[in-house]
Order: C-alpha cells, then structure tokens, then sequence
C-alpha cells in the first residue's frame, strides 16, 4: 500500500495543498500548530475510520470554508487507485469513480496505522484501553470474533441485571445457571482467540521492539485473565471461576470474573512498561504494538498499511530515530516532528516543511 499524491482544499487550517510523498520515509517538520497532524488526519481519513483525534466531521472543514475536498491516489491490490471526498453538511466519498454509500465504505480499500500521543494510553491508562485495542485488532483479523464479542456483553449485562435484581426477588436465581452456561461458551472463545492472537503480536512486537532499540531491550506481552485457567479446559475453568465469584457477585450486584476483567502487561526487560518503563520505552512500546498489529494484519490482506507517525520523534534517542528513518524500509511511513535534525540523518526519502498551512519540499537536505 503506497500513497502516490494527496491533495487537500478546506482541510483545517491548510492552503490548498498537494503533496506527492516518496515511497518509503517522509518527513514532515515544522514549529507547533502549523498544520502537520491536519495533514495526516487528512489521509487517515480514506481509511474509512473516524478521524485519530476523535474531531467531527465540521471540525474538519476550514472555519473560514463551507466544505474540505481530498484526494488520494495510492497503489493497492496491484493497481492505481483514487479516492475523492468531500464533507460539508453531509460526507460523500466515490472510489475508482464510483459513488460509495457512505465515507466508511472506503474502509479496507486503503488501508493505514497511525500512531499519535494520545495512543500512549496503551500503555499509561488502564486495562479497559488494552482491551479494546486487541478487540479491534481481532475483529479486523477475524470478522466473526465481533458476534462472540456481542454475544458475551449481552449474557454478561443480563447476568448482571439478575444479580441485582434477584436480591429482592430470590426465585430469579434459577436462571443464573442459563446465563452462566451462555457467558461461559462466548467468553472461552474469546479468551482463547486472545491468547492466540497476542502470542503472534508478542512476537511480532518483540521484533519491531528489538529493531527500535538496537537489539539492546526486549519487550514480552503476557496475558493476565481474571482467573487461573488451563488452555484444554476454559469453559469448565470460567464456570468453576464463576461459583467461586458467587458471593461476590452477589455482594457488588455485578460479575467479577471473565473476559470482561482480562488485562495485558506490557513488559520491557521483564519489568512492567507501566510502572517502570521511561517516557521513550514507553513511546517505543505503543509503537512496536501498532507496527505489530500492522504487519499481522498485512500477512492476511497482503498489503502493508501505511504508517502514520504523529509526534513519534520526541523523547527517542539518535538510535531509535534512526531505526524509524533508515530501517522500517518495508513501508511507506510519515513522520511529523518539530526538530528538524533527526531529518539530517535520514538517508533516503523526503523532507517537507509546513508553515503556516503551507506545506513545502524542504530547503535543509
Ligand atoms: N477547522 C479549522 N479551521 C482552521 N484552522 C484550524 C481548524 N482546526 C484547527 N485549526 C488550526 O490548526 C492549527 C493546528 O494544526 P495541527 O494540530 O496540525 O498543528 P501541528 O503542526 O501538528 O502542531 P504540534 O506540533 O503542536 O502538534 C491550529 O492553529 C488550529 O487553530
Ligand atoms: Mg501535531
């Protein structure tokens, strides 16, 4: 997957703009609040997918502007392919020519990761975050895990609303045994999917990891489910889990076991990247998960994303900006930073300054 040219018209605060990016690194530098993440929020958009800053589409549009126009012509599936936009009061999007129902139709024709500061919560924020990264990564990689994800919230909020309720009217507990059996199938398989899938990331990821701090660290993902299990017999575990956690249950009038509790360390060193890892470890590890999903998700579309790297530079040392300058050579990457001097060690590549909304070939190299 390779953007060929972007061009953008009302997009934030950017002057019409073209850029025609170099088919592996591109720099993008300039001073705080020149426009470099509108930009890659501008191509994130063909992915189909909200905007990574979480903006509505008006937020998108130029405040002195009524709509924002973008095009993207990119490479996949072993063809030329373009991409039109156009949000104003509605958003209307036609690939190839063709008009599509909605801007999210676009999702799976172009495809891309983004990384940007607020995705440090993988790492800082607490297990409810993780959880839904590896729910969306297995739901990309494995449609039908979204059903077994529906399936197990349904049985999970009617089994809490008997806890609640069966407080004051205690023949209700004769259907707990039915809710139980029902969260005990969907949440077995959707533990044993997790277990499955963050084995291959964990390798994935120890690679990336490796590369990014020049072989000298390493980094392991481990799985922590709310109860002790053996990988031969889930169901019967979670339901022993299950009777164990009655009283509980009952006491906070909610379930305290399954699926729903799971939490993923990320370890540097052996040594938890929450608790102990400094602000670059900690940036490298959210980078070595999103590259890592990335690839696995490549080896079953073919296609590798294009990466998005927003404010990835700062807090990395020369080693780590160097990997992501002169060895991720398998992708097409930007890369937005404010220093300009990590570009001084960029071999191959573009470099573009933004000022002001305009976007412009850098002088520097
Ligand atoms: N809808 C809009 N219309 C016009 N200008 C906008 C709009 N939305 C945001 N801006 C302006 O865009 C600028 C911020 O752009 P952006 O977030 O891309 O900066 P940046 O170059 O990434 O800065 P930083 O280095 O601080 O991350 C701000 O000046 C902001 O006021
Ligand atoms: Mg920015």
């Amino acid at each position: 997957m390779k953007i060929q040219a972007f061009q953008a018209q009302g997009l934030r605060n950017l002057n019409d703009t073209t850029l025609v990016p170099h088919g592996n690194v591109n720099i993008i530098y300039g001073d705080n609040a020149q426009g470099k993440t509108n930009l890659l929020e501008g191509m994130w958009l063909f992915t189909g997918l909200r905007s990574f800053r979480g903006a509505k589409d008006n937020e998108i549009i130029s405040k002195d502007g009524r709509f924002c126009k973008l095009e993207l012509d990119f490479f996949a599936s072993g063809r030329e392919q373009k991409a039109k936009m156009v949000i104003s009061d509605t958003k209307k999007a036609q690939l190839n020519g063709v008009d599509l129902k909605s801007a999210s139709a676009l999702a799976g024709s172009f495809c891309a990761v983004v990384f940007s500061p607020v995705h440090l919560a993988l790492i800082k924020d607490g297990p409810a975050v993780r959880r839904k990264f590896i729910d969306s990564a297995l739901c990309q990689a494995k449609p039908s895990y979204a059903a077994l994800l529906t399936k197990y919230s349904r049985a999970l909020s009617q089994r809490n609303a008997l806890l609640h309720d069966a407080r004051f009217h205690s023949q209700l507990f004769d259907m707990i045994d039915m809710w139980n059996a029902e969260l005990c199938s969907a949440g077995a398989q959707i533990m044993a999917l997790r277990s499955k899938y963050l084995i291959r990331l964990g390798e994935q990821a120890r690679e990336i990891y490796s590369g990014i701090s020049g072989g000298k660290e390493t980094l392991d993902i481990s799985y922590l489910p709310s109860f002790e299990y053996d990988e031969a017999s889930v169901i019967s575990c979670f339901e022993q889990a299950l009777k164990n956690s009655l009283s509980e249950d009952m006491r906070c009038g909610s379930t305290t076991v399954g699926p729903h509790r799971d939490n993923f360390e990320i370890l540097v060193d052996g040594l938890s990247a929450r608790k102990f890892g400094s602000q670059g470890q900690q940036r490298s590890c959210v980078l070595a998960l999103k590259l890592a999903e990335a690839s696995l998700l490549s080896k079953i579309t073919g296609e590798q994303p294009v990466a998005l790297l927003d404010d990835v530079m700062s807090e990395l040392d020369a080693g780590r900006q160097d990997y992501l300058l002169n060895r991720m050579t398998d992708w097409q990457v930007f890369i937005t930073c404010c220093d300009p001097h990590p570009i001084l060690r960029l071999a191959g590549g573009s470099c573009f300054e933004m000022t002001g909304g305009v976007l412009q070939q850098s002088t520097l190299l």
